[in-house]
């Protein structure tokens, strides 16, 4: 086997998906324990408390050189090499978070125990779905108060319409929860309520349910109900099937408590033995497949850097192909340029040194002035253009203005630059003088406006309007295309690179422009092209 099909069999490049709360933070630092990337725990879960504190929004902003850094986190454990990308999920929701979603191979979907599928989860497990990201589902809290296993399998399945196996069985919960059996790999792991950093051992092999060794272990009622429980699960779950669960058709599922370091061996062994290598990457004019020799990737995350006033920024590429040496020469497609990366910055490193190669699936970071945009392609010299890698329609839009109106030019300028990066989406109106904002999460507004102040000196205001949705429009027939926009010129704008936008007022309004032109399309999202 070559080197580089040796690397890519062994790379598992994911996200944790969950609602806010659910325990992600706890999670990635538990994984981050068992990996022997941290010693203690701790490290993650001061960064997790500043982020929900609003207030130290400015202070996380700040740090972002550590936000850089922990942005990809790369772990060693049984015999694999993971990944773990940011998806910060928090009031910081933004399209970075969709978008991140882009560059990864399989996903954890982290749920509370108590409170099951909620928003935010749903949210992003229907990014994961444009692009059939398989799922693992980790539920959470098991010590404590806890629905129903059943229900929440049921609640999965029918929320998300996925197939749900229960990789492994919880015995008891809350004060009760006594531990997991692994359906898997047949292994009874015992909680033991020790010290948050302990790590638990490895578990009771045994041969099936009937094993006595259960009859040992457990109390008697425990066990009873455990075989009764898995025996009906078993009758009304389909078997754990790996090619459904890769291609994104069925969820297996652990229950664990995190915080107690426990299910957390069984979720990464789960993700090593099951989880998909490094995928082949739609691209036109072909996709790329991550063992060809030469190296190819494309950027799906942007990132200011320490220094916002020089407008450096961190270009965060994942390899689709080949092998990456620090000081290599790529073309960059959309330019033509080459670019030399001598200085980028490479994840895999333990205790942060810098490390001097990354391969496919990796995720290396290039620092830039701006030359790079979300959806640009790197490569070897090959004019690759990678696709899937989207905009989303923004579910929130405010109108931004200067507060000195001799700045509205400017502020022009800044927009487009900003929306360039992906900070969010920008809409100029065909008719008035306005710019319109639009992103996903409420915070991304003050981030913006924080940010044209500072770094374009431009102080502005936003202000609501009374638009509820963005669209962009597309159709074959020029014509109807021509009617549409003219039949509804106030509501037509363009976005940073020129696509028609229409902006909708509200459901009704979404509706009838669509019963009205059925040849156009209304899109919720917008392929970011290189
Ligand atoms: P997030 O990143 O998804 O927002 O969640 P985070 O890990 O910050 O966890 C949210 C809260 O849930 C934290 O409590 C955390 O300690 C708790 N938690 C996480 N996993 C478990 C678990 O397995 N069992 C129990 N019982 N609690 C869990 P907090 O009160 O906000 O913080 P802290 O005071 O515990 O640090």
């Amino acid at each position: 086997m070559s080197q580089l099909t040796d690397a890519v069999d062994k790379r598992r490049t994911f996200a944790i998906i969950s609602h806010p709360d659910a325990g992600k933070t706890t999670l990635t630092e538990k994984l981050l324990l068992f990996g022997g990337a941290i010693q203690a725990a701790g490290a993650v879960k001061a960064r997790g408390d500043a982020r929900r504190a609003r207030s130290d929004w400015m202070k996380v902003e700040q740090e972002r050189g550590i936000s850089v850094a922990s942005s990809v986190m790369t772990f060693d454990f049984g015999g694999c090499v993971f990944n773990l990308l940011d998806t910060p999920g928090h009031e910081d929701f933004s399209e970075d978070t969709y978008r991140t979603l882009t560059a990864v191979d399989s996903a954890v979907m982290v749920i509370d125990a108590a409170k099951g599928i909620e928003t935010q989860t749903r949210k992003l497990f229907e990014v994961c779905r444009l692009r059939d990201v398989p799922i693992i589902t980790f539920v959470n809290k098991m010590d404590r108060e806890a629905r129903d296993p059943f229900d929440i399998l049921d609640e999965i399945e029918q929320t998300l319409a996925l197939d749900v196996t229960p990789a492994s069985w919880p015995i008891g919960m809350g004060r009760e929860f006594l531990g997991c059996y692994d359906l898997l790999k047949d292994r009874l792991a015992l909680l033991h309520r020790k010290g948050r950093g302990d790590l638990p051992d490895e578990g009771e092999v045994c041969e099936g349910l009937d094993d006595a060794k259960l009859d040992a272990l457990l109390p008697d009622h425990a066990v009873a109900t455990l075989r009764e429980q898995v025996d009906m699960v078993r009758g009304l779950c389909p078997d754990f099937d790996v090619e459904a669960y890769r291609a994104g058709h069925l969820t297996p599922v652990y229950f664990g408590s995190a915080i107690n370091n426990f299910g957390v061996r069984e979720l990464l062994q789960g993700l090593a033995d099951h989880a998909p290598k490094p995928r082949s990457q739609p691209a036109s004019p072909r996709p790329v497949d991550p063992t060809e020799d030469t190296f190819a990737g494309f950027v799906f995350k942007i990132q200011a850097n320490m220094d916002p006033k020089h407008r450096d920024r961190i270009a965060f590429v994942r390899l689709a192909s080949g092998h990456f040496q620090r000081g290599m020469k790529v073309k960059h497609v959309r330019s033509g340029k080459t670019l030399n990366l001598h200085n980028p910055v490479l994840f895999l490193a333990q205790d942060r040194e810098l490390a001097e190669e990354a391969w496919a699936g990796d995720i290396i970071g290039i620092p830039n002035h701006g030359n790079l945009r979300i959806g640009d392609a790197i490569s070897e010299g090959e004019d690759l253009r990678f696709t899937g890698i989207p905009s989303f329609a923004p579910e929130l839009l405010q109108k931004v203005r200067a507060l000195d109106p001799l700045k509205a030019k400017h502020l022009g300028r800044a927009l487009q630059q900003l929306a360039e990066e992906g900070a969010a989406a920008v809409f100029k109106p065909r008719i008035g003088a306005d710019w319109i904002v639009g992103v996903v999460g409420p915070l991304q507004f003050e981030v913006m406006a924080d940010r044209i102040r500072t770094e374009y000196g431009i102080p502005v205001a936003f202000e609501p309007t009374q638009l509820y949705t963005a669209r962009w429009i597309a159709a074959e027939d020029t014509l109807q295309m021509k009617r549409f926009c003219d039949a509804n010129a106030v509501a037509i704008a363009d976005d940073h690179d020129g696509h028609e936008v229409f902006l909708a007022r509200n459901a009704w309004h979404l509706n009838k422009a669509e019963e009205e032109f059925p040849s156009v399309r209304f899109l919720k999202t917008k392929e970011t092209a290189a």
